[in-house]
């Protein structure tokens, strides 16, 4: 258990209690880590007067302020960074390690923000008039609703988050009911750095749609931001639309890894490990369909089997752990369809494919997968590395887009030309040439199709919590 971990609401500054909890459980033993706050539509009420509130001041804070107080709040994560970590670990099953990793990651979007927020620059535009003088500035969109998921506790909040509270808004945040406890951390760390109360509110619940309903009806939150499923993303944006709100949607995603005869085939096996068997293949820019060329395909399929076969699973809490529990039974029970769909579609099944107990998958490889089967169809969020074969460029580029989704998108060659070619064609808001983790706080994050809309991340990301104000001045004659 971590110490002085908060399990309430935090409203307006205070740490609140309902007559609800809930619990939340330790997804590698089972045991219950803590009952939680279970808000409903009177705290949503609540939060919402506060951040609109706390908007009036917050927004008349200078980006240098803003800056400093960020920077206060980062100091204080990595304070506590190993407990934050471990909370990670406990809440949702990640190896502590890349729990680590992921902290790094989450607090490199405040730093980044609190120094973007500087250079929130407005522009003048020429006149044809010599009396008139015309300016575009960027203002804060408002209040902001958040909707955070499990497999980032801390990274997906803090993407969001940073730019919010950098651009001048407040935040509401409803994290996942698997893993509401590390925001709720951050909140307490976001309190003890002087975050003004009210700035960022944390409202944990069981039952998201009347929270999420009612923070949407009401016309004084201006945007709204979330990670999740397409399904809940699109609907989302139908209630959005009633009130005009901005958006930005994180969807899900089907990321296919193409590698091609030219390339590092040893690199190329180490970077899809990274990619496919990150967070127990629980991101939404895991690969979820590796191509290889078929010249290199027996060689491939050799070197990846024995890395796959190499990789440690057990307690997430362990140093040497690789792969951990997947986060509820609901997880587990999609990867053990999808499995038993390809299996009886006609996929090889070269390596794992077990359930090993509690909510533990083995790292699994499967070859002669085939268009049609539920995992080349739906994410499967879980450790399943399916292969198939490609013969030529453009035929591994039409496999390639032929899917609704269109979050990340790889590709392994030595050839400059293809690189570019391929990149360019690729209908993907994320390519990573000879790179499985192309995700870092300065560059753009996000989806095309039904992979969804905005970016986070970079200067994109602030943009999406600024609305343009364009200003015209007559000059007295
Ligand atoms: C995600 O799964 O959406 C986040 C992955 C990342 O930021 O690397």
């Amino acid at each position: 258990m971590v110490e002085n971990m908060p399990t309430q609401a935090f409203i307006g500054g205070n740490w609140l209690k309902t007559e609800r909890t809930f619990e939340v459980q330790n997804p590698a033993t089972g045991e219950t880590l803590a009952h939680v706050t279970d808000c409903g539509v009177a705290e949503a009420k609540r939060a919402a007067d506060v951040a609109v509130e706390a908007f009036a001041s917050w927004k008349l804070t200078t980006a240098h302020e803003r800056a400093g107080l960020l920077m206060r709040w980062y100091d204080l994560i990595f304070k506590h960074d190993e407990e934050i970590a471990r909370l990670m670990t406990l809440e949702m099953g990640k190896p502590i390690r890349e729990s680590r990793a992921e902290l790094k990651y989450a607090a490199s979007f405040i730093s980044w923000y609190a120094e973007e927020t500087k250079r929130n620059y407005g522009d003048i535009i020429p006149s044809q008039n010599p009396n008139k003088r015309l300016f575009a500035i960027r203002q804060p969109v408002g209040p902001v609703l958040a909707i955070t998921p499990w497999n980032f506790p801390a990274a997906m909040v803090t993407r969001k988050l940073a730019p919010a509270l950098a651009a001048g808004c407040t935040f509401i945040l409803k994290p996942a009911e698997q893993s509401p406890l590390t925001s709720l951390f951050l909140a307490q760390l976001w309190q003890e750095a002087g975050g003004p109360a009210g700035t960022f509110q944390v409202l944990p619940t069981l039952d998201p749609l009347p929270v999420a309903d009612e923070l949407l009806n009401d016309s004084r939150i201006r945007k709204i931001t979330f990670t999740g499923s397409t399904e809940v993303g699109k609907l989302l944006y139908q209630k959005a639309g009633a009130t005009m709100k901005r958006i930005s949607l994180e969807l899900g995603g089907h990321a296919p890894f193409l590698i091609f005869a030219d390339a590092d085939i040893e690199a190329a096996v180490a970077e899809t490990i990274a990619c496919k068997f990150r967070n127990a293949g629980q991101t939404c820019v895991c690969t979820n369909r590796i191509y290889v060329q078929e010249s290199i395909q027996a060689a491939f399929v050799e070197q990846f089997t024995q890395a796959v076969q190499a990789l440690k699973v057990g307690d997430p809490l362990l140093e040497e752990t690789q792969i951990g529990p997947l986060v509820d039974k609901q997880g587990l029970d999609k990867v053990q369809a999808h499995m038993a769909d390809a299996l009886a579609h006609g996929a090889h099944l070269v390596t794992g494919g077990q359930a090993r107990g509690g909510l533990y998958f083995d790292p699994t490889v499967l070859t002669n997968v085939k268009p049609g089967m539920r995992m080349m169809e739906e994410e499967t969020f879980g450790p399943v590395a399916p292969i198939l074969t490609f013969r030529d460029e453009a035929e591994a580029i039409q496999a390639a887009n032929a899917t609704p989704y269109g979050l990340a998108a790889y590709l392994w060659t030595r050839d400059l030309g293809r690189a570019w070619r391929v990149s360019e064609a690729l209908e993907y808001g994320i390519v990573g040439v000879n790179d499985g983790v192309p995700a870092t706080a300065q560059a753009p994050f996000g989806g095309v199709k039904n992979s969804g809309i905005g970016r986070e991340g970079g200067k994109w990301g602030l943009e999406e919590y600024l609305d343009v104000k364009y200003i015209s001045m007559s000059l007295p004659s």
